[in-house]
């Protein structure tokens, strides 16, 4: 296995065999048919058959594993979704949720134990999980934790033809595959991942594919990712949604924010067991990779597929008006020292506060909703 990085914790003999066998993977593609865009060994080093890091059995959510997402860091957080689901549900008269991307299954366990709690559960709860080794863990713990609602929640392999309800996703658009380009000159290039002597390598070609926006000063060398799979994504999303509304929250910013020419780094990081780096051609298979999103960009391609924005705004102010104070209220004394740490993680500046944001989108005009009194959409 390649690995520039001596500081990081060593895998196993097992993760290594694994990471070896999915780098020969990418080396007989790129064998066969030349270098390949770096979107598609991201798709590879993510997704590919039982290898890829999200196909793979390896830890990755919570202490033990790469990185902690918000639903593993407190349940709050899932029942401020649950209520913005049922105010949603309410004013469009819907009754499902469609989880994409569910993780550990942590998200849906706790929604569904907080719905269960008020006497709203829904009608069915639809998971569409591309990762067959995480499909068996959220099996396995809501089998376990509910069990009799459990025949009410399914694994979809892909979107139903039609549904009315609502579509939550957390941190799903950050892990698509994204391609990563730079400033040279007066042209912009594209990373391609080639085999140099054996050894996976970068190569820079000149590309029309995207643009700078062209009144801004950037820099030689500036460096910025571009996902070509979110507008593909949220149309066959908007296909399905006959009634209803989505629900996304992911880190990421407004286009102005992400492509902002004092920004030094690309967003694009690599997270291995609690450390981030830059270099994803190391410990393949073994580590996420990841992209901030540009928000700008899903709104764009939302309302281009007929979807209307319903609110945009910071998770924290997000999680403020889906009740995140009242929940914590509610704690006895002991809940409530735990809860306080795990609240300024969700909503520090500083932690997830506003790197993550949480925008609305809906199959008609839904306005005053609680979770985006204080919206950002004018930023966009
Ligand atoms: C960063 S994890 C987030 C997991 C979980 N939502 C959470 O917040 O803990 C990304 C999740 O999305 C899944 N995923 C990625 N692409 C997907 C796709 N196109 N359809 C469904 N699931 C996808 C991964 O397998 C993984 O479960």
């Amino acid at each position: 296995m390649k690995s520039t990085l001596t500081t990081l914790p060593k895998p196993s003999p097992e993760a290594i065999a694994l990471s070896n066998a999915l780098t020969q993977e990418i080396h007989s593609v790129i064998k066969k048919s030349g270098p390949i865009p770096f979107s598609q060994f991201m798709q590879m080093a993510l997704y590919h058959g039982q290898l890829g890091y999200y196909q793979n059995d390896l830890k990755k959510f919570g202490e033990s594993g790469d990185f902690v997402t918000a639903p593993e860091i407190s349940p709050l957080f899932s029942h401020c979704l649950a209520n913005q689901y049922l105010e949603l549900a309410e004013k469009l008269q819907v009754n499902q949720i469609i989880e994409f991307g569910a993780g550990s299954g942590r998200m849906a366990l706790d929604i569904l134990h907080y719905l269960k709690q008020i006497n709203q559960l829904p009608e069915q709860y639809l998971i569409i999980e591309t990762s067959p080794s995480l499909q068996e863990r959220q099996k396995q713990l809501l089998q376990s934790q509910l069990p009799e609602y459990f025949s009410h929640i399914q694994w979809l392999s892909a979107l139903p033809e039609q549904f009315e309800g609502i579509i939550l996703g957390n941190e799903v658009m950050d892990a698509m595959p994204v391609d990563l380009y730079q400033k040279h000159q007066d042209n912009i290039v594209k990373a391609y991942v080639d085999a140099v002597d054996g050894e996976l390598t970068w190569l820079w070609q000149t590309t029309e594919d995207v643009a700078l926006p062209k009144d801004e000063d950037y820099q030689e060398g500036y460096a910025f990712e571009y996902n070509a799979y979110l507008s593909p994504w949220v149309a066959s999303l908007s296909d399905c949604l006959k009634k209803g509304g989505i629900l996304l929250v992911d880190y990421g910013y407004p286009k102005s924010e992400l492509l902002h020419p004092q920004r030094t780094e690309r967003t694009f990081t690599c997270h291995y067991r609690h450390h981030t780096h830059d270099d994803p051609l190391s410990y393949i298979g073994l580590q996420d990779l990841t992209a901030h999103v540009d928000f700008t960009d899903l709104v764009e391609a939302a309302e281009a597929n007929n979807l209307v924005l319903a609110g945009y705004t910071t998770q924290a102010q997000f999680l403020m008006g889906a009740g995140l104070l009242e929940f914590a209220a509610s704690l006895n004394t002991v809940e409530q020292l735990n809860a306080a740490q795990q609240i300024k993680t969700l909503t520090l500046p500083s932690e997830m506060g506003e790197r993550f944001q949480v925008m609305a989108l809906c199959t008609e005009e839904v306005s005053n909703l609680r979770g985006f009194v204080f919206d950002l959409s004018h930023r966009l």
